[in-house]
């Protein structure tokens, strides 16, 4: 194809052609968003991968969430468009780190975030997203040990809103998020003292001073912050009343923002904040990935099987 407009129309064909369905995160470019079924936060999309009937996913995003969803449905094809889209904050625990922790606490519940390798999320009790974190650590009785892992920061977030007394928090971080500073935030806010806030629990600037601002019942006057995961900053874009967004997360998400909501103005915290691992799709690989063998993700199928119980605690936790 010579232009954008050609290879979407190329990829959508090949993709009725395949049984397939095209899933994108929201961290993904808006062109890839366009040409796919469904786009979505880490939970959405995992809740998607299980429930399509389509025979084939091709998984816009990064290796953990093409992982999730193979492990959610081993009989389905899974295809990650870009062998190359890795995370830092999966990469931040090791199988062998982990087993090595869980000796130090032999009996405590492990919580993992999605954002890591299938091997890892095989040691675990239970995986959480964003979205679901603090549900799921505040389902756990106090009186078990618990170890959350690799993100620091929406750790230290999930403790302050469960107030769970025995959590042991594993010190990894997403270079992106972490580099959305308290002083990027603080020179924001300063300069927009009426702007409202909307911040990802994996944003380095979620410190306790953000928290007291985001708590409804310490805020004088209105709430100003928000910690929410991406569909959930998107639900409150369609319906905030505020003028001045300023937002903390991955840039790729502002066009959605403001899609969702064309009179308010949204504004990134951190401007820089792009992810180099979701950005590594180009128009070629997509289509060429739509037929190939050699972009099918594969998890081994023990893994995948000691993987899969917390993987579908965290997308059914009713279960
Ligand atoms: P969501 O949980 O909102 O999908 O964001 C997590 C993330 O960092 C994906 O890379
Ligand atoms: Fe991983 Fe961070 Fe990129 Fe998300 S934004 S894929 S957590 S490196």
């Amino acid at each position: 194809p010579s232009d954008m407009v050609g290879y979407q129309r190329e990829i959508r064909s090949l993709v009725e052609q395949q049984n397939a369905i095209i899933l994108a995160h929201n961290y993904q470019p808006a062109w890839i968003k366009e040409v796919a079924d469904i786009s979505g936060d880490s939970l959405y999309l995992s809740r998607q991968a299980s429930d399509t009937d389509a025979t084939t996913i091709i998984f816009c995003g990064v290796r953990f969430m093409a992982e999730t969803a193979k492990i959610l449905s081993p009989e389905k094809r899974v295809v990650l468009p870009a062998d190359d889209a890795e995370c830092s904050l999966a990469d931040s625990i090791t199988e062998s780190d982990l087993r090595a922790w869980r000796t130090e606490y032999p009996d405590a519940i492990v919580v993992a975030y999605v954002n890591t390798s299938a091997a890892v999320k095989a040691q675990a009790d239970v995986c959480c997203t964003s979205a679901n974190a603090v549900e799921i650590v505040a389902s756990i009785p106090h009186h078990r040990e618990l170890l959350f892992l690799p993100d620091q920061f929406l750790g230290a977030y999930v403790q302050r809103m469960t107030g769970h007394p025995n959590m042991h928090i594993w010190m990894g971080e997403c270079h992106v998020h972490a580099d959305i500073s308290p002083e990027h935030l603080e020179s924001k806010m300063l300069d927009n003292p009426m702007a409202t806030l909307m911040v990802h629990p994996e944003c380095g600037c979620t410190t306790p001073a953000l928290y007291q601002l985001a708590d409804p019942s310490s805020a004088p006057t209105r709430q100003r912050v928000s910690i929410l995961s991406t569909n959930q900053m998107i639900e409150e874009a369609k319906t905030t009343t505020a003028r001045h967004v300023l937002v903390a997360t991955e840039i790729g998400i502002m066009s959605d923002l403001q899609a969702a909501n064309p009179d308010v103005r949204f504004e990134a915290v951190n401007p820089e904040a792009r992810c180099p691992y979701m950005n590594r799709i180009t128009p070629q690989r997509l289509l060429d990935s739509i037929t190939s063998t050699t972009d099918e993700v594969v998890v081994v199928p023990d893994t995948a099987a000691r993987a899969r119980l917390a993987v579908e605690r965290m997308v059914h936790p009713e279960l």
